[in-house]
């Protein structure tokens, strides 16, 4: 039997934070064994937004190196850096044509990115949901695993699919392409903010302090941890609203310390912060002591992670390209000669 395919990645922008890793990561590795599974870093995502080209390179490759250290597994799962695949770009500018304008304006990351940026917001800024739609159509992608922050980007992606390509070009009921689906897992797709539980955790937030970094160090992460915000309740549950910071932090505990929300809910309902924020700087430490082992072991490696890459590439290359000319031949481009 097929197995689905999936098909997620992150940017390479700033050092990834647990969010990334329990919203997206954490679902890819558990999935790689039972689906076949495609995980690309998104460096072409990363020039969206200013950015320094002394670090691009080195970055994507750090983020590849993460994928691993999560448990990614390069012989279940193709991994590869998204501007290795030019079908990507080639694919982009096709939807671009395609989708229209006030599609994009409607776009909740577009409109709060758009305003930090000010009056230096690139097209490519707008134009971001666009390319991460070619890059799931590109692998016929069934699923695609993130969490719940781009879930807009996903019903996009699906309008474009069935709206834009394969109703206005596909005869008699012929799917040009796949229409993915998301896959976003009720625990870990909003890990919040640890200055303020209204707020997601983000690469981009300017304090450091507000998110735990998976290569941040042991004594950084208790300190982290004993600086973020809590209210003045004795005892933590889950209200799903009134206590933002409670919600946020037992939630985290609970799927860190693999216990579960019902086992912390009980465990912690009489506690106070400071007992509780010790309970968490552990499960979190002891969390992270394996992916930051894993990391240290291949990071320096240059040719084992070339090799995977370059692997990774190949594979992705051939799957994309096929989808490619399938779509260009839909839209009635001259097939290239020779
Ligand atoms: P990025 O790099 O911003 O985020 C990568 C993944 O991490 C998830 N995430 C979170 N999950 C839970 N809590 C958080 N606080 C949190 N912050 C981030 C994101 O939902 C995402 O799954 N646009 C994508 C990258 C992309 C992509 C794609 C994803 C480009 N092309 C194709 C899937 C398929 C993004 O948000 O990257």
């Amino acid at each position: 039997m097929n197995r689905l395919r999936i098909l997620s990645g992150v940017q390479p922008t700033g050092s990834l934070h647990i969010g990334n890793w329990l919203g997206a990561i954490r679902n890819w590795v558990n999935l790689q064994n039972t689906h076949e599974t495609y995980v690309c870093v998104v460096d072409l995502h990363a020039i969206t937004m200013s950015y320094d080209p002394i670090k691009l390179a080195e970055d994507t490759r750090n983020t590849a190196a993460l994928y691993l250290a999560c448990g990614i597994n390069p012989e279940h799962s193709t991994v590869f850096v998204q501007s290795h695949v030019r079908a990507h770009s080639e694919l982009c500018w096709l939807l671009n044509c395609l989708t229209p304008l006030n599609w994009l304006e409607r776009m909740i990351q577009f409109k709060e990115k758009s305003i930090k940026q000010g009056s230096n917001v690139s097209i490519g800024l707008l134009d971001y949901p666009i390319m991460m739609a070619a890059d799931i159509l590109l692998y016929d992608a069934d699923l695609v695993p993130v969490g719940e922050d781009q879930k807009q980007h996903l019903e996009l992606a699906r309008d474009i699919a069935q709206q834009r390509v394969n109703s206005r070009f596909g005869k008699d009921e012929n799917v040009i392409v796949k229409v993915p689906e998301p896959l976003i897992m009720s625990e870990g797709a909003r890990i919040m903010s640890l200055v303020d539980g209204r707020s997601k955790m983000s690469k981009s937030h300017p304090d450091d302090n507000s998110r735990i970094n998976l290569l941040d160090s042991p004594d950084l992460i208790k300190k982290k941890i004993k600086r973020a915000k809590t209210d003045s309740n004795i005892g933590l549950e889950f209200t799903n609203t009134d206590r933002p910071e409670a919600d946020n932090l037992l939630g985290i505990y609970a799927i860190l310390s693999g216990k579960g929300r019902e086992t912390v809910a009980i465990e912690c309902s009489e506690m106070g912060w400071g007992n509780f924020k010790q309970l968490l700087i552990d499960a979190t430490i002891e969390s992270l002591k394996p992916i930051q082992n894993h990391y240290n072991e291949i990071i320096n490696d240059r040719t084992y992670m070339d090799n995977i890459l370059k692997e990774g590439a190949q594979k992705a290359n051939s799957v994309a390209d096929t989808t490619l000319q399938r779509v260009r031949s839909a839209l009635g481009f001259l097939k290239t000669i020779g």
